[in-house]
Formats: C-alpha cells, structure tokens, sequence
C-alpha cells in the first residue's frame, strides 16, 4: 500500500498575529521554505496561538495526533511573554537538544543576537517538535543546517 502524504504542522506563536494586529509572517515563511527545500509530497496543517503556554501546549498535541514533524515560530526569546520552550518540553515524553544547540551555533556567526533564542526540539507522542525563532530570516538560517536531520529523526521518533 501507499503511505498516507506526511502532514507537516506549522504552529505560529505570536500576541500580535493571533489579535490580527499584523499578519503572520512567520506560518508562511516555513511554508515557503518547505516547499523550496521539501522534496517528497506533504501536507501542511497550519495554527496560530497567542504567546500563552496552555494554548501552545493544546496546538502541539493536537497537531503531533495527525503531523510527524511541527515546526514552531515565534516565542523562544527571553521575554516574559516568551513561552514557547517551556510549552514544548511540557509536551515532550524527550528531548532532542542538539537541534537548538546547532541553530544557535550556526546563527550566532550571522548575528550575535541569536545567543537569546531558547529553541528547542523534541518528540511529543511520536511527532517531532522543532522551535524557530519568529523572524523569517531567521527561520531559514535555523532550518537550513538541522534539514538533513530531521528525515532521520521523523522516521526514528515513529
Ligand atoms: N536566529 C537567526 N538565525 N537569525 C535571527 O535574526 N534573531 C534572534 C534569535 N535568533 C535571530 C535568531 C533574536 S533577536 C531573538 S529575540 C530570538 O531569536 C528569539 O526570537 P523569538 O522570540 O521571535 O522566537
């Protein structure tokens, strides 16, 4: 038999986008660089939530029941309001820590404001959860040098 299309899930965190104060930019952004950098079929499961650790919990375990991979954006910062970390590690049974020690590593050398981004990654019922930052310059230069991983840790966390 065929295997069902993966679902990617894209989980925007952010006050502002979630109040329609601004558009999101960093949901589209993700989108657009799986599609440049994706090669097999998917499809894309997409969420907004504001910066409130509860609702970004909730969307994580709702999307990890029908996604292998959910990429957060936004909230991973050293603001008070910045939760999204401590939503993901309330959500994981494990934590895979390299994937934010690698996007800090490789970002810090683009700009050292990257050293405050508390991203991190890890398997929340068999769906890996991977944090970016919110900026969409970012999410590319966090995705580029953990994509070869995460084939490999998708089939594993199954
Ligand atoms: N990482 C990369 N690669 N490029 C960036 O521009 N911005 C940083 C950091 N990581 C940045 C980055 C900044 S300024 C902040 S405050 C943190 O990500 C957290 O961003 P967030 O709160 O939107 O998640």
């Amino acid at each position: 038999s065929i295997p069902p299309t993966p679902v990617i899930g894209i989980l925007t965190v952010s006050d502002r986008a979630f109040a329609r104060e601004y558009e999101d930019r960093g949901g589209p952004a993700i989108s657009a660089y799986l599609t440049s950098h994706f090669l097999p079929p998917f499809t894309v499961e997409t969420a907004i939530v504001p910066d409130e650790q509860p609702q970004i919990e909730s969307a994580i375990k709702r999307l990890a029941t029908t996604c292998a991979l959910v990429l957060t954006t936004g909230g991973t910062g050293p603001a008070p309001r910045d939760v999204t970390p401590e939503a993901t590690e309330a959500c994981c049974q494990r934590m895979l820590p390299g994937f934010g020690e690698r996007m800090r590593a490789v970002s810090v050398e683009k700009v050292p404001t990257a050293i405050l981004s508390r991203q991190t990654a890890g398997i929340c019922d068999r769906c890996l959860v991977v944090n970016l930052p919110g900026s969409p310059k970012a999410i590319a230069e966090c995705l580029d040098p953990v994509l070869p991983a995460i084939p490999h840790a998708v089939r594993l966390a199954r």
